[in-house]
């Protein structure tokens, strides 16, 4: 047998959302049948321009991509209030740009600091770069980063501090001073993932402008609808972006990928109705939920709400495992480090969803 590296032997499997096709086989349940709240996802499918856009470039799939996505950097700069030397496209999603963040700046022993709970894909891909992480704390009770654990976490080893705001899995925000702080007090980089900022009206791009160890992450995976297609982006100073462009995998974004992400940023209606349909989604589900007296649940600036269920005398485990039975996924947050066996993350869905939702709760613990 080959050895692999000892880091990967040592790694723990990174635990994704379930897919419609995984339940329908698991439980013989008609995919169409299935209310998918577990991943995040856009409750309204893609934008129609996207669709359009994807017929009428089908033929050219046997060419290769532009390597550097041109035209849709200079339609994201618009979009993200940047200049397009400012920006690099990923083509695994948001979640490619973290692995070029590794390649980029991690050597072996390098720390970098996550304040848990927070999304777990930072610790899977940093430690294969030979990362070490270190976890500082988000205060569940105030649903907001507690900036000082971050400040005692910082060595002379640290290289990158991820602050996601708002935070998976808890919806609260990072205030602006709490990110000034961590900024001021390091050389190292911060990466604040605003992968759900359009939900919560508010960003940090400004502060690019003072700081030039901020690098603010993105996706096209959420509000933006195209989640299957595996778009992120970066913004940060052009130094580092250029460094970043060197060692990213050339040909990571289809030409798919690239004509879908152009078709919806220019689909300012598609934007405009996906941000507003999730943000009433997610106060209807708060106000439902809240109203369970067995269940404690975080108000949220995102598209999903994290829900305390201990109270029900169920496990999440089992608590997911009834609703998957009956064609509901909802996200069992058992495998996120920082929280117990007792807490589920809800994704927004469309209204008519979320009441199905609702009512099927309320058979399994009304
Ligand atoms: C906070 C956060 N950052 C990044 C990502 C990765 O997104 P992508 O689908 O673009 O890889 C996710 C996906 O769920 C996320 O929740």
């Amino acid at each position: 047998m080959v050895n692999v590296k000892k880091v990967v032997d040592e790694l723990e499997p990174y635990v994704p959302g379930r897919s419609i096709e995984e339940i329908a086989n698991k439980y013989g349940i008609a995919p169409n049948k299935i209310i998918k709240m577990g991943s995040n996802e856009n409750p309204l499918g893609p934008s129609g321009k996207a669709l359009r856009s994807i017929e009428h470039y089908l033929s050219s799939i046997s060419q290769y991509p532009e390597a550097y996505s041109k035209d849709l950097i200079k339609e994201l700069a618009s979009y993200a209030g940047t200049s397009p030397a400012n920006l690099i496209v990923g083509g695994d999603g948001a979640d490619e740009i973290i692995d070029v963040l590794g390649k980029t700046l991690i050597e072996p022993k390098d720390e970098f600091i996550v304040p848990i709970p927070s999304y777990m894909y930072y610790e899977f891909t940093l430690k294969i770069h030979g990362g070490i992480p270190v976890f500082a704390k988000w205060d569940i009770a105030r649903n907001s980063l507690d900036v000082n654990s971050v400040i005692d976490s910082l060595s002379v080893r640290t290289k990158i501090i991820f602050l996601c705001t708002p935070n998976n899995p808890t919806g609260g925000l990072i205030d602006k001073k709490d990110i000034i702080t961590v900024l001021n007090s390091t050389n190292a980089l911060v990466v604040v993932d605003e992968a759900y900022f359009e939900f919560a009206g508010v960003n940090n791009v400004k502060l690019l402008e003072e700081h030039d160890n901020l690098l603010i992450l993105r996706t096209f995976s959420k509000v933006l609808g195209l989640a299957g297609m595996r778009i992120g982006y970066a913004i940060s100073n052009p130094y580092l972006i250029q460094y970043m462009n060197r060692v990213k995998p050339v040909f990571s974004l289809t030409k798919l990928s690239q004509i879908t992400a152009l078709a919806t940023l220019q689909d300012k209606e598609y934007i405009e109705k996906s941000t507003e349909i999730g943000i009433k989604s997610r106060e209807f589900l708060y106000k439902a939920l809240s109203k369970f007296d067995t269940l404690n649940v975080l108000s949220s600036k995102s598209n999903f709400l994290l829900v305390d269920v201990r109270n029900t005398g169920m496990k999440s485990k089992l608590l997911t495992e009834e609703l998957l039975k009956r064609g509901i996924i909802v996200r069992d947050c058992s495998s996120f480090r920082g929280l117990d066996d007792y807490w589920i993350r809800v994704s927004v869905g469309t209204l008519k969803e979320d009441q199905r939702f609702i009512e099927i709760l309320e058979e399994i613990i009304g």
